[in-house]
């Protein structure tokens, strides 16, 4: 059985203007790489190697970074810079890694389904490119693990504030083992008087190839984004979805408080814990 992983990162990442206006948010840095890296990473040690990273015209920087650059390679190896050659070739080496342009931003199921004929008949991981988490097993792991377990779609949510409910989607279901609930029904953005639950949707995901369908009749909304929380609500009427609540922490990068706080936090467990003392 083969799984693979999906990465959107093609947004144009409103949120963090002016920041994001020439600098792709996934390009961020944190600690001493991209954000997008930490999330390719996690994918890999969750055992993917077949990945495929949507990204928009505009956004170039997110393919360099992966790709070998035979003269950066050369000037390294000519003035002895082994451990730095290293580090970019094991870059190079990550994974099977492959491009996709969305077109057109029309949001995150749009962005998905621009993967379709990448995932063909196999199951596949949603990585946001914009959102790291951390935790041992990590997500994405802890994800693929319970899919085969259970051998149904899954997602990761988390515990949210009252306040947050507006920032989230949000589950309702049964429980039917500690932290894993039957997902019955999804809202996305509820008022917190309304909200069916503070388990929000956090950005980790592991569907069936089925979600497509799900998608493709999935209509635009308002700002005409097909939104993957409406599939996943349609999903669930004919197929077992569960959620996951996950206990590691979560960084949304496009926002400037997550942001921050990755820097700080990622750093202390690295070698570079040093420079904050
Ligand atoms: P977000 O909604 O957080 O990203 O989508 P955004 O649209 O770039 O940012 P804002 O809301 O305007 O500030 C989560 C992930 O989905 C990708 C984004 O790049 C991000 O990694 N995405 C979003 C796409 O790939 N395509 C889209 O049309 C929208």
């Amino acid at each position: 059985l083969i799984m693979k992983a999906v990465i959107p990162a093609a947004g144009f990442g409103t949120r963090f203007l002016p920041l994001t206006k020439a600098q792709p948010k996934e390009m961020l840095p944190v600690v001493n790489k991209p954000t997008i890296q930490w999330v390719v990473e996690e994918a890999v040690d969750a055992g993917i190697t077949d990945i495929a990273i949507i990204t928009g015209e505009h956004k170039q920087a997110i393919e360099n970074h992966f790709r070998p650059i035979e003269k950066l390679e050369k000037i390294l190896e000519m003035t002895g810079k082994k451990t730095e050659l290293k580090e970019v070739r094991e870059i190079n080496e990550l994974a099977n890694l492959e491009f996709i342009i969305q077109k057109e931003q029309k949001g995150l199921g749009h962005a998905i389904l621009c993967a379709e004929d990448f995932v063909g008949s196999d199951s596949f991981a949603i990585l946001l490119g914009d959102t790291i988490c951390t935790g041992n097993p990590n997500c994405t792991k802890g994800l693929v693990d319970l899919f085969y377990e259970k051998n149904a779609n899954i997602f990761s949510v988390e515990r949210i504030k009252f306040e947050e409910t507006k920032r989230y989607g949000v589950v309702s279901g049964t429980k039917v083992e500690e932290d894993i609930m039957l997902v019955k029904d999804l809202v996305e953005k509820p008022e917190p008087e309304t909200a069916p639950s503070l388990l929000g949707i956090q950005g980790r995901y592991v569907f069936t190839p089925d979600i497509f369908t799900h998608l493709k009749s999935t209509k635009s909304g308002a700002v005409g984004e097909i939104q993957l929380t409406d599939a996943m609500n349609s999903l669930s009427k004919v197929q077992k979805l569960y959620s996951w609540t996950f206990k590691g922490k979560r960084y949304d990068i496009g926002t400037m408080r997550d942001w921050f706080q990755s820097h700080l936090e990622l750093s202390i467990n690295s070698e570079y814990s040093s420079v904050l003392k």
